[in-house]
Parts: C-alpha cells; structure tokens; sequence
C-alpha cells in the first residue's frame, strides 16, 4: 500500500514524449513566423548589422535569394523596410514609385508571387531627421503625416504588397490610409496596424539596421509609455475603429500581459513583434555560450503564441523554421 493516496497526478500526463505531444496546448509552425528584411540600393549588398548577428541588410537581389528561404520553408511572410540612399525632410523616397521598397515589392512578388509580402509604412527611414513623421519646426505635424502615410500606402499597393503596416503611432494612421487605398482602388489591402506600439530601448539595435537614429529627441512624443496598460486597449480599440484588420503589440518579451490582454478583448487576429534588442541579447548569450539558442528561441516564440499571437514578426524566422523541420 502506498503511503499517501493522491488521486490528482498531473505527471501521468508528462511522463513521455508521446503523450506530451497528445496534451501541448501550443503549437508553432512556421506560417507563424514573419521575417523582417532591410532592403538598400544596389546590387550583391549583404551588409551585416553588427549588433544583429545573423541579420544584413540586403539589396534587392540578395532579398530576393532571402525571400526565396522564407518561401522554401514556408514562413507566413515577410516584412520589409526600405533605406534609400537619399533621405529628405519630408521623406520622399517612401511614396515614390521608383523608391527602394516599391521596387523590392515588385521584384519579390513577380519571382514570389504566393509569398506575403507586408510593407512596414513610417517615414523614420526615409526623412534625415529620423522621425516618423512630417516637422513642424521640433514637432510633429500629425495630420499632415497622414497624408503621406496615405500615399504611401497607395504605392506600395500599387507595386503589388499584400499587406499595409503602419508603424509610426501617428493618431488616426490606420483611418487616413484606408480611406487613400479604397480611393485609390485597393479596397482589398488588409492594414496590420502597429496599435500598441512602446517607446521601447529594445529598438536599439534596429536602428543601426535601418539606420533611423533621430538627429534630435526621441519618440516617446508618439510611441506609448512602457507603464500603460489601459492605454493599450484604448489605441486598439481606435485602430479597429479605423477599420484595421489586423494588430500589432511591439516589443514582445517585456509586453506579454498586453498581448494576452489585447487577445482577450477584440477578435481581430494579433501580432507581436519580437525586436531587434530581444533578438541580441538571444544572439550575444548564445556566442558567449550561456544558453540553448534553438531551445530558448522556440521557448520564446511558444510563449508569444500562447499569450496570444496569431503571427510573430521576428529575426529569427528562418533558423527556427528549420528548428520545427528537425524536430
Ligand atoms: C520604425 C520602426 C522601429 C521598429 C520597427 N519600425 C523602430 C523605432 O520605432 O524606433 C523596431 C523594430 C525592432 O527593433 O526590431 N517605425
Ligand atoms: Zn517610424
């Protein structure tokens, strides 16, 4: 006879592989999995960003051998941000239809046509001051960041992008550009708005990717403060107003309970934004050998998608997609 009689043992249902998998609540593939890519001029470029191991940024022909991986291992998509060689006050290269991205689109769809091509929509990487918007003197004139955004939006459509993110925490962004591309005949283009988005120190390392340091200031004038909560739902709730079709929460790790909070409060699908500071601090342990990077990596992603993501835009895409073939 046993000692104690215990009726409740959650470890039968742990004790092996198989009926671990019979019970996991969770499950990645990779249609989970976005890939963000950071296209500049020219031709053979792959430029590595040396805070982001792993990571370059690309010209449109070594993208297109990248998008390629991303299709092979069938990701869910990807998201691209353009630098151009020219930067301006008002940030023209992002609505011109010979800009950087407008010509990556229509390289990567016309070789790629299934693979879902997301264009990230803020100006940071285009104005020489670095803002994600229009100045007014030291501010920043919202509403007529709108009306770029807007254009912006239309070209990228017009190059052939399957989907519209705007990222620049402008009020009334997601609105402005629906209504510039069901006036320009692309009714059918989902938006994904950045709806929650912090003004977060884990962008450090983006910004050398993108190279979209502010020559003065910072965001915290349009991206949220890291100690709200309730302001989350609140920004969301506007951006389905405005008729998004899809959210973002950005940065992933520190913001798991806005995730899961946002998740519990609207149904339209969810993403998260795994960044480029949570992805070095990933890459720098794992040089130094302190950690399991695949193990650590899915662990991550796990987590995002039991908070409650329905896709996870992350740098680490392609290596774990190859993680979830091996396993
Ligand atoms: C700019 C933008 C940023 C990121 C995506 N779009 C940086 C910022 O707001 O400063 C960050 C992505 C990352 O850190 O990986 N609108
Ligand atoms: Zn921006």
């Amino acid at each position: 006879m046993p000692t104690v009689s215990l009726v409740h043992r959650p470890r039968r249902l742990r004790c092996a592989p198989n009926i671990r998998r019979l019970v996991r609540e969770t499950r990645l593939a990779p249609e989970d999995l976005v890939l963000p890519l950071f296209i500049v001029p020219g031709e053979g470029v792959r430029k590595p960003v040396s805070s982001m191991p792993g990571v370059a940024q690309l010209s449109i022909d070594e993208a297109l051998l990248v998008a390629r991986e991303a299709a092979d291992l069938e990701l869910g998509g990807i998201i691209l941000f353009g630098i151009p060689k020219i930067k301006d006050s008002v940030g023209s290269d992002a609505v011109d239809s010979q800009g950087i991205v407008q010509k990556a689109i229509r390289a990567i769809k016309a070789a790629l046509p299934d693979l879902w091509v997301i264009a990230d929509t803020c100006l940071c990487e285009y104005t020489d001051h670095a803002h994600c918007g229009i100045l007014r003197g030291q501010e920043i004139d919202n509403d007529a960041t709108l009306e770029v955004l807007g254009r912006a939006a239309v070209s990228y459509a017009d190059a052939g992008v399957d989907m519209i993110a705007p990222s620049g925490m402008m009020d009334g962004m997601v609105g402005a550009i629906r209504h510039a591309l069901d006036g320009a005949g692309h009714s059918g283009i989902p938006i994904l708005s950045y709806a929650v988005k912090y003004a977060s120190a884990y962008y450090g390392p983006f910004r050398d990717a993108a190279e979209n340091t502010p020559t003065f200031g910072d965001r915290r004038a349009y991206q949220m403060d890291p100690a709200n909560r309730r302001e989350a739902i609140r920004e969301a709730a506007l951006d389905v107003e405005q008729g998004a079709d899809w959210l973002m929460v950005k940065p992933g790790l520190a913001y798991m309970d806005i995730l899961r909070e946002l998740r519990d409060h609207f149904t339209l699908p969810l993403a998260v934004y795994n960044v480029s500071g949570e992805y070095a601090m990933v890459k720098a342990a794992a040089a130094n050998g302190w950690i399991d990077e695949a193990r650590v990596v899915m662990e991550t992603l796990t987590g995002f998608k039991r908070a409650g993501a329905d896709m996870i835009l992350t740098y680490h895409a392609l290596d774990a997609a190859r993680w979830m073939r091996l396993s």
